[in-house]
């Protein structure tokens, strides 16, 4: 006993943070650098720390190292120059921005954190502290907003109370596979000054989580086209969130506490707010419309679910001070705006019963990406020293599979496998086994599935097998990718097997990504898959690069999945103009868990030929904010060209014989006069599946054969016909927006919401939707 206590002391005394101490030996494989490195600690680079010195140079010296993508360059994306730029416990003084470089992770000590404090005399120059995508001198954003991928920040206190009049943290344009995870942000309430923590005008996210607000005059200000938010606090702001604009924006967890307004959504270009399982306490105003009662479309759409108000007056409000929905002391609410006529609750009661599996207390469950605060370093069994060489070009499948064997058999020992940055290349599938922890590095961890193997579209086979189905296991897999190389028509990148006992929590896996193509080393860039809009394209073999993305099988279940983005690339990101491709792969996420209990908290999927999403036998499945783009490329060639057999095991459409009828309108070129295309991905497919909860859906069409005419509301949001098919009693849908849809949602034979009614802003958008 005593000694056990002694032993306890001596390990918290002294140990740094894991990913401060490790052998660093993160590389980017293909960079043509060798000496590239990934990780670099800003003390490193001068940077002192002690509250006195002017550390901005320094910490910009640690980001720019090694040519990167970013500052003068004209580089617009590149995944060659990947960068961890790991800030230790100390207080940084900064006299003006530290500028942020194309797919860069800033991290903080979490068990000791940073402080990154503005200097009086801070003179911005451009924005905030931080600026992740700056405006250059021609005015623009140095990153298109909606390709800003692939970056983070975690675990540090942002701190503008010494700068006079403006200031913010964090200017965050930001796209897919983005995240701010567990930060502070300390901002002045001086009555002068306008301090925001979070400014973020555009892009196509993303994901926050686990932040807390002190003061300001708007503790964040959001634009985007969707966004999930999680666990995040505001204490003491004027106004806590400022939504500028959006398609559909989900809120979980929010606490505003000490506010004059909550959300202030005030704005004719607010598509949807989803609001659930939060509480305001001591706020005038909780949240702001300027959507006219009298007003039939779809904008300002509002759904409002396990909400408690403490001392509220004003729940729902007019900017003018019009009151819709007065506070009455201590109260639960659940409200929708608006309730008809294309809400559609049949004859249910208002609120759809919350699925017991999914909840915990009285949240739907929630839980954030380990950091493995208390893991020492010597517990880290890293894939470089175990012998993977994760160079791009050696086989690694031998190699990973005996160190995912040797991480589940010393599991209960406490190890945690980690795959430095690099790219693992393999030929056949790697498997994990047992109970399981992975950690990436540097969002540049990849695992490559290449050759025959993976190249037959009659045997498909999983690159990355997580169980065997029926496995009993517990797995937390967290910053890595999966991707392919070359002609792989026969690779499922992600297969999940793995059931977790009701007992245990949930597995999880936070942002575990599939990216196929479009990316250095892929082989399927812009001089092997060139998109052809201008002939009937017949795609090229070497172009067709997954069966499907993920898969989470019939035996799985359990599973805690957020920040994952699937995706076929649309583009080349290391190309100069970002040129689009033609890369094909069948299906994206598949979800066929017969128990259920599964959690997609902020995931997107995009560019599949057949789905993004397909819910098949399943049940109890919450989702939000999803997100869902349909092949550029469609209808040349129409679905489900290239994949042409029908899998009937997996459940896939038909599309030769849904496209039987009127719709069947292969129009090639896209015309304007011409009906909507059938031969077109669904965004979202649900068959005989039940108490699917989904709190924001976005599902969009953007193009015909790379022409973006058919997605206006002038054209008639023609780009293809239906986009989302619902079997009976599959659940509920909170703000649905779509675009370039002329049928918003379909089931049966009939078609529930159509676009025109229901238009909301650029996007249309039903609030609530019994299914
Ligand atoms: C919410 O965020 C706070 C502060 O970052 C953190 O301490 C807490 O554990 C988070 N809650 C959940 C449920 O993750
Ligand atoms: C409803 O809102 C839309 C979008 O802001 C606007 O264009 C329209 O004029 C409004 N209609 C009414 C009747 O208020
Ligand atoms: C990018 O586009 C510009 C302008 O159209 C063109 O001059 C340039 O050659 C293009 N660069 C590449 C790498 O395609």
């Amino acid at each position: 006993m005593w000694l056990l206590q002694l032993l306890a002391v001596a390990v918290t005394v002294h140990a740094a943070y894991w990913m401060e101490e490790i052998a660093h030996q993160g590389r980017s494989s293909f960079n043509p650098d060798p000496n590239y490195r990934v990780f670099r600690n800003v003390k490193d680079y001068g940077a002192v720390g002690d509250g006195v010195t002017d550390d901005t140079g320094a910490i910009n010296r640690a980001i720019q190292d090694g040519n990167r993508c970013g500052g003068d360059s004209p580089c617009v994306g590149s995944t060659v120059t990947p960068a961890v730029v790991y800030l230790p416990a100390g207080t940084y003084k900064i006299s003006s921005s530290i500028i942020d470089y194309y797919y860069t992770q800033l991290i903080g000590d979490p068990t000791n954190m940073p402080v990154i404090k503005g200097t009086p005399d801070f003179s911005p120059g451009t924005l905030c502290l931080v600026e992740a995508d700056r405006y250059t001198n021609a005015g623009y954003l140095q990153f298109g907003s909606t390709n800003v991928f692939f970056r983070q920040i975690r675990n540090i206190i942002f701190d503008t109370t010494d700068v006079q009049i403006g200031a913010c943290g964090i200017h965050w344009p930001s796209s897919q596979a983005t995240s701010i995870q567990n930060c502070v942000f300390k901002l002045s309430s001086r009555p002068n000054d306008v301090h925001v923590g979070i400014f973020m005008e555009e892009g196509s996210g993303g994901f926050l989580n686990d932040l807390v607000f002190y003061g300001g005059l708007y503790g964040v200000q959001f634009g985007n086209q969707q966004y999930t938010v999680r666990n995040l606090t505001f204490v003491g702001s004027r106004t806590a969130v400022k939504q500028l604009w959006n398609w559909g924006w989900t809120y979980k967890s929010l606490n505003i506490i000490g506010c004059d307004v909550g959300i202030d959504m005030a704005n004719s270009n607010v598509g949807g707010v989803t609001l659930l399982d939060s509480t305001f306490t001591n706020v005038n105003r909780a949240i702001i419309t300027d959507r006219n009662p009298a007003n039939d479309t779809g904008q300002g759409s509002f759904v409002m679910e396990n909400v408690r108000f403490e001392n509220v007056p004003t729940v729902f409000g007019g900017p003018d001070g019009t009151v819709y929905l007065a506070g009455s002391g201590d109260g639960v609410g659940n409200w929708y705006v608006p309730q008809g006529p294309y809400a559609y609750f049949g004859s249910q009661p208002l609120v759809f019963p919350r699925p017991p599996v999914l909840v915990q207390g009285n949240r739907f469950y929630e839980r954030s990406k380990p950091q493995y605060e208390d893991v020492p370093a010597s517990k880290f069994l890293s894939a470089r020293t175990f012998g993977a060489v994760g160079d791009g070009i050696t086989d690694d499948t031998k190699a990973l599979n005996t160190l995912f064997l040797m991480g589940a058999l010393r599991y209960n020992e406490g190890v945690v496998v980690f795959l430095d940055a690099g790219y693992y290349k393999v030929s056949d599938t790697v498997n994990i086994l047992s109970n399981i922890r992975i950690v990436g590095e540097g969002m540049s961890s990849v695992i490559l599935g290449a050759g025959s193997k993976f190249s037959d579209i009659n045997n498909p086979r999983a690159v990355l097998q997580i169980g065997s189905p029926g496995q009993l296991a517990y797995v937390e897999i967290s910053d890595i990718f999966v991707s392919t190389q070359g002609g792989t028509a026969g690779a499922i990148l992600i297969e999940y097997n793995v059931r977790t006992p009701a007992s245990s929590p949930p597995s999880g896996l936070w942002d575990a990504h599939v990216r196929v193509g479009g990316f250095a080393g892929s082989q399927l860039q812009v001089a092997q898959c060139p998109k052809t809009p201008n002939v009937a394209t017949v795609p090229n073999p070497d172009c067709i690069a997954a069966y499907m993305s993920f898969h989470i099988t019939r035996t799985a279940g359990n599973l805690y999945v957020e920040n994952s983005w699937i995706w076929v690339a649309d583009h080349d990101i290391e190309d100069a103009n970002n040129t689009q491709i033609n890369v094909y792969a069948g299906r994206g996420l598949l979800v066929e868990s017969a128990s259920g209990g599964i959690w997609l908290v902020a995931t997107s999927v995009e560019h599949h030929t057949l789905y993004q999403y397909q819910l098949v036998n399943t049940r109890d499945i919450w989702m939000g904010q999803i997100q869902t783009e349909t092949p550029y490329y469609q209808p040349n060639p129409p679905a489900p060209a290239p994949f042409s057999a029908v899998n009937v095991a997996l459940s896939d459409p038909d599309f030769a014989s849904v496209c039987q009828g009127s719709d069947n309108t292969f129009t090639i070129p896209w015309t304007p006069t011409g009906s909507p295309a059938c031969g077109m991905a669904w965004g979202l497919r649900v068959l005989n599946s039940h108490n699917v909860v989904i709190f924001g859906a976005g599902l969009y069409s953007f193009f015909n054969n790379y022409d973006t005419r058919c997605s206006t509301r002038t054209a008639g949001e023609q780009c293809q016909s239906r986009i989302f098919w619902a079997d009976d009693n599959m659940g509920v849908v909170y703000n649905l927006d779509t675009i370039g849809s002329v049928n918003m949602v379909s089931r049966s034979s009939v078609d529930l919401a159509r676009w025109a009614e229901n238009f909301a802003t650029f996007a249309s958008t039903v609030a609530v939707l019994w299914l």
